[in-house]
């Protein structure tokens, strides 16, 4: 009995990852030199699980990791609370330690030990009734710095980083910046997925983060290696897999890692129920409309959330057209004025329904692309 050798929606490593070699040496080594980075890419294109393989193997080299994801930060005092915990956690002492050490170099917060119904240890703070938040906020910013020993290294990331934009206006951003510009313990590493805002807040001189970082984008990987994935994990349980198939897969996946594994997982999983060894083309459209399937309440939420408008711009896009403002695209899909359907589209990316691969516009999600040219 096998298990499946595909893994998707989560940070994958070991045998679940391919490639992105050369990626993983360039940050490292732009992080050891001590140059902070912003990387962006379309979500999916896998940009966590390649940081989290570059902070295992820098925490394998001596420097402390610290990695927050602003997803699940929605204010100041989530991020007070979550950062401080992570950091908190990383520490190789007891919490009782930790939780003394911290408190020296914070204000407006008491760190404390509490304990769950399991009786394990965990980081807590209690916020002091009429305490400057502003200043607990700079000392919680400033803790890697004060907490590096001598000669000690930090890296800290910075998932989805473009959050912060949500939390308070401009004024945390520019925060966060005054504070880090300082430390001379900690380089940091921004990731983000919104490739217009994190570009916007690192690119526009107005802005805080300024040329704070060196700024990549994290390209797809490239096809062949794709392939020779699909390939091999399928052969290491037995099933052989074509070239051809390989190459028709990766295209319905529009060679996104988290589509090519989710794809792969659904004919694997459906592989074994029919004892097949072998994946066909056939096999290929099947566990794509079993995931279109599986996904359609959902789809259709996101499709009914649209104003007519919108969904006419969704169905052009759907289909491909090259030149989404031109005259005849226009016409054939009974659009509106030029402003109308940037606003749209607009509304899309803000969404993360489409990417923007400039100078076109795609689906961030194939599979949804799929389904609105279907029932639209
Ligand atoms: N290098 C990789 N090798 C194999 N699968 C990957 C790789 N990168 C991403 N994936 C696939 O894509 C999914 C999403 O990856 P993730 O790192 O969360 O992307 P992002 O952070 O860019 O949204 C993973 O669950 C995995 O299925
Ligand atoms: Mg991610």
């Amino acid at each position: 009995m096998y298990m499946n050798p595909f893994k998707f929606g989560t940070v994958v490593s070991g045998h679940f990852f391919y490639n992105r070699e050369d990626e993983l040496q360039r940050i490292k080594q732009i992080l050891i030199g001590g140059n902070n980075i912003t990387l962006y890419a379309p979500r999916r294109y896998g940009k966590t699980s390649l940081v989290n393989k570059v902070l295992q193997e820098l925490d394998e080299e001596g420097f402390t990791t610290i990695y927050l994801d602003m997803m699940s930060v929605y204010s100041r005092d989530t991020f007070i609370n979550n950062y401080a915990g992570t950091i908190a956690e990383k520490q190789n002492q007891s919490l009782e330690t930790v939780v003394k050490k911290i408190a020296k170099y914070i204000t407006g917060v008491i760190p404390s030990v509490a304990f769950d119904s399991a009786g394990t240890a965990t980081f807590s703070l209690k916020w002091v009734a009429g305490e400057d938040k502003e200043r607990t906020l700079s000392d919680i910013i400033n803790l890697p710095e004060k907490l590096a020993a001598e000669g000690e290294k930090w890296i800290v990331v910075f998932d989805e980083f473009q959050e912060i934009t949500k939390l308070n206006g401009e004024s945390f951003e520019k925060q966060l910046r005054s504070v880090i510009q300082h430390h001379q313990n900690v380089t940091y590493l921004f990731l983000g997925s919104k490739t217009h805002l994190l570009r916007d807040m690192f690119n526009n001189r107005n802005r805080a983060f300024y040329n704070a970082a060196t700024v990549m984008n994290l390209n797809a990987i490239a096809e062949s290696k794709s392939i020779e994935f699909l390939i091999d994990r399928f052969r290491e349980s037995g099933i052989h897999m074509g070239q051809d198939t390989a190459e028709y897969l990766i295209n319905g996946a529009q060679n996104i890692p988290y589509y090519i594994q989710f794809i792969g997982y659904e004919i694997w999983q459906s592989g074994q129920l029919s004892r097949k060894n072998q994946v066909t083309i056939r096999d290929v459209d099947d566990a794509i409309e079993q995931i279109l399937t599986f996904k359609a309440d959902y789809y259709w939420e996101l499709i009914s959330k649209q104003t007519s408008y919108r969904k006419k711009v969704l169905k052009a896009l759907s289909q491909s057209v090259k030149e989404i403002y031109s005259k005849q695209t226009t016409l054939t899909f009974d659009l509106g004025a030029v402003s109308s359907t940037q606003k749209a589209i607009g509304v899309f990316i803000e969404d993360g329904i489409i990417e923007q691969n400039q100078p076109n516009y795609e689906f961030a999600d194939p599979i949804f692309k799929k389904f609105v040219k279907r029932v639209l």
